[in-house]
């Protein structure tokens, strides 16, 4: 028996052993090929003519600059310069280089290609189209852009899809300032997978464009995008970040998932991010061709190494590392990241993409290190410029050099000398400086110039030098939307820090006035404790804070008019939750982490009363309001008692729905009845006590619909999808119901449900933008909620 067993597990380990021996080779074929191309780089190096030549390209690149008019133009910095120059110019030339760029960076074509240059072409004139016919760039025209776009693909569920998978990824961030970088990546990883499919083949079908976007989706999760989660997950102490590693590398490995190590204390964070990352690694797996996912898991393999071999090395440790060994993960990272995208859209191995895409990764990478220098320096991360730094005795040659090194190769070799390819890289490079200068102030730059930004070439170094003073032309295209997208997710996290403090001092300020006192005349009676009961914290106060809002935010109402205003909505709303949760209704047994009414006080008659008691005591709250005109008071009595009764249809009819409902709009307007009409109160109320017009009053009531039914459509979905003890009541309730999730299924349900969203945003943007720092986010918290 022992024998078998030592047997057996000789054999695992012999081939543990023999896989390890595998990955080693994967990752030193790939290495491999860093050290030809370092080898490469070395000679030109050593050789003066790489600089001669390159000199001369910079002459001739910077006198054509000069004469074309438009150097001298107005520099493009910020989008409203970019707007107004575009209503009279044709700014073709301008996108075109970015668009250029991409094609070079993100999909490594070559521009001398007709069929390339046609889809160039093509994007510029789209870019064009599209930047004049929206000069705004109002962060809710970006969605609905998007989702027409969506739309326009046939893609619209897999737009939603998205957009929910990343609201989920989003909180796992907790509002850490690691947030919008790490959304950013996870965006541009998605886009740039979504960009190449398209090249490839402009008539994708919508089946294989949603299939691109979730395997863009599930690629993005890893690497960087787990780092920069791991990084702010405060839960982690170093081992196990180290234990969570060995455990995403030994899934690259083996092709399965293996399951969540165990840490010194595992958070529902960490589970929700490992759950995550096994689901999209399944999803890859499943849905790549057995070639095309060995491949991905191939590469995705070499650069996780790469990764973590660059991210173990600390700058203070002072390895005495030479310029090969920096360059090795460095390269391999650089390029890895762009390599592995193509893995998932294309079973066909494509030599010359690879070949470009190989050599230009650490051109990118240098251009971006150039201008982090200060902060690698201060974050203890070595790069070659960090390292020859720290310790300039060690190296024979400046990085720098090598910088020029991987230029001159791209230029002259990978890309053959064309014209345009030179020049778009030309002016990268001396962007790339002009940003250091600008980030570092003149004098570090120059420092830097002499200690580490300098070849051993004088005449050519200065020729850097001029170009770079020269005035400063535009940034350029995409540069100006990576400075927008990080303008609008820094705007997006202050509406949300503004929404969230502001909804939490309302709920304070709400449930500060909703006891319920006993009668004067009959103080022993017991329905004012069970109202109490029923009004316990757990409640989202969602229509009296709505309320609250809107009265002091559109009508300037003091604190003590908003207050009896808020309470009487509370009351309602509560009082219709009871009589809802009883067993002639949805029989409930919880609502709002507790036993319902009829179940805590084993009394049917105690929650129908209770109901009936807090309605009422909502009446006679709202009739004393003496902070408000009589009259207006009186208006809003009227319209509240009206709506209760329309409620009341509408509970009705979700109860008896095969005698009526069986269109959409039939099942929609039953929603409407049922919680639109009391989300409705919560708007309605505050404008007739403040006495507004009926046109505004009409906008309100668009608005109430679209909340309210987006409301309802997702308290649906959580009803199948949702965690019971998140949401405080049991699931499936609905079981036996025709809901709107029944009716289109949850696809289409979910479609409809954003559908609503936009058309209140539409309505918010249109008639009442006072309200858009806080309505965005809260229609946001509508559709994206857990409970
Ligand atoms: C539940 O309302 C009733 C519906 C209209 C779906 P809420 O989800 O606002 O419930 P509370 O007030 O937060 O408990
Ligand atoms: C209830 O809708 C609407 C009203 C209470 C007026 P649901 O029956 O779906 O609400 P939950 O899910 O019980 O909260
Ligand atoms: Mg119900
Ligand atoms: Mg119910
Ligand atoms: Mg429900």
């Amino acid at each position: 028996m022992a024998k078998i067993s030592t047997s057996l597990s000789q054999n695992k380990a012999d081939a543990i052993e023999q896989y390890q021996r595998l990955d080693f080779q994967v990752y030193e074929q790939a290495a491999g090929k860093a050290r030809w191309y370092f080898k490469t780089l070395e000679q030109l190096v050593s050789d003066n003519v790489t600089l001669t030549i390159l000199a001369n390209d910079f002459s001739d690149w910077a006198s054509k600059q000069k004469s074309e008019a438009s150097f001298a133009d107005t520099p493009i910095e910020n989008w409203s310069m970019l707007q107004k120059l575009q209503a009279d110019r044709d700014m073709s030339a301008y996108y075109r280089k970015t668009v250029q760029y991409l094609f070079i960076r993100d999909l490594g074509k070559d521009l001398n290609n007709r069929q390339t240059n046609e889809y160039i072409e093509e994007t510029v004139a789209s870019l064009v189209k599209y930047s004049r016919k929206s000069p705004d760039k109002d962060e809710s025209l970006v969605e609905t852009n998007l989702h027409s776009w969506a739309q326009k693909h046939g893609i619209e569920t897999t737009y939603h899809w998205l957009l929910l998978k990343l609201s989920e990824m989003r909180e796992l961030f907790h509002a850490h300032d690691a947030e919008s970088e790490g959304m950013r990546k996870l965006v541009k990883i998605i886009a740039g997978v979504v960009m190449h499919k398209l090249v490839e083949n402009p008539n994708t079908d919508s089946t294989t464009l949603d299939a691109t976007i979730r395997l863009g989706y599930c690629y993005g999760l890893t690497y960087p995008f787990i780092d920069d989660l791991l990084d702010c997950s405060p839960d982690l102490n170093e081992h196990d970040k180290q234990l969570f590693s060995q455990a995403l590398r030994e899934s690259l490995q083996t092709g399965t998932v293996s399951p969540l190590p165990k840490l010194s204390k595992t958070s529902a964070t960490i589970k929700r991010i490992y759950h995550e990352l096994k689901w999209a690694f399944e999803y890859i797996r499943d849905h790549l061709s057995a070639i095309q996912s060995q491949q991905f898991f191939k590469r995705a393999y070499v650069f996780f190494e790469a990764q973590a071999i660059d991210r173990d090395r600390r700058l203070s440790e002072n390895q005495s590392l030479d310029l090969e060994a920096l360059f090795l993960p460095v390269m391999l990272k650089s390029a890895g990241c762009r390599l592995i995208a193509r893995d998932l859209i294309s079973s066909e191995i494509n030599t010359e993409f690879e070949y470009r895409t190989f050599c230009f990764g650490i051109y990118n990478q240098f251009n971006d290190d150039i201008k982090d220098i200060f902060d690698d320096l201060a974050e203890d991360n070595i790069t070659p410029y960090t390292s020859y730094l720290n310790a300039p005795e060690q190296h024979d040659v400046s990085p720098y050099q090598y910088y020029w090194a991987v230029v001159y190769y791209l230029v002259h070799e990978v890309y053959q000398n064309d014209a345009q390819t030179k020049a778009l890289f030309m002016e990268r490079c001396i962007n790339a400086h002009r940003s250091l200068k600008q980030k570092v102030g003149e004098q570090q730059y120059f420092e830097l110039r002499k200690k580490l930004l300098f070849t051993n070439d004088k005449t050519f170094d200065e020729l850097i030098d001029s170009l770079v003073e020269q005035p400063a032309p535009s940034a350029w295209f995409d540069k100006l939307v990576s400075q927008e997208v990080a303008a609008m997710f820094k705007t997006k996290r202050e509406q949300q820090h503004y929404f969230t403090t502001t909804y939490g001092s309302l709920v304070g300020k709400v449930e500060n006035h909703l006891h319920v006192k006993p009668l004067k005349r009959y103080s022993s009676g017991v329905l004012a404790d069970v109202s109490n009961y029923a009004l316990t914290s757990g409640g989202k106060r969602l229509r009296s804070v709505l309320a609250y809002y809107l009265g002091q935010q559109l009508y300037g109402f003091s604190d003590e008019q908003c207050q009896d205003m808020s309470t009487m909505l509370e009351y309602m709303h509560t009082a219709s939750l009871i009589i809802d949760d009883l067993p002639s209704q949805d029989n409930a047994d919880t609502r709002r982490g507790k036993p319902t009414v009829h179940v805590k006080y084993k009394s049917q008659a105690t929650a129908e009363l209770s109901s009936v008691y807090l309605m009422m005591r909502a009446v006679e709250v709202q009739a004393q309001i003496t902070s408000h005109k009589a009259q207006a008071v009186l208006s809003s009595l009227t319209y509240a008692a009206n709506t209760t009764q329309l409620i009341c249809e509408g509970q009705l009819e979700d109860l008896q729905p095969t005698s009526k409902a069986l269109t959409i709009e039939q099942l929609e307007s039953t929603y409407w009845l049922k919680t639109g009409l009391a989300l409705e109160a919560a708007l309605v109320i505050p404008a007739l006590l403040a006495e507004q017009d009926e046109i505004h009053i009409s906008h309100l009531k668009r608005l109430a619909k679209h909340i309210g039914m987006a409301f309802q459509i997702k308290d649906d979905l959580l009803d199948i999808t949702g965690d019971a003890e998140q949401l405080g009541k049991p699931l499936d309730q609905d079981a036996d119901k025709l809901t709107i999730i029944e009716f289109l299924g949850d696809e289409q349900a979910t479609n409809r449900m954003f559908e609503h969203y936009y058309e209140s945003l539409k309505i918010i943007n249109d008639h009442m933008p006072e309200l858009k720092a806080f309505m965005r986010p809260l229609l946001n918290f509508i559709i994206y909620r857990h409970h």
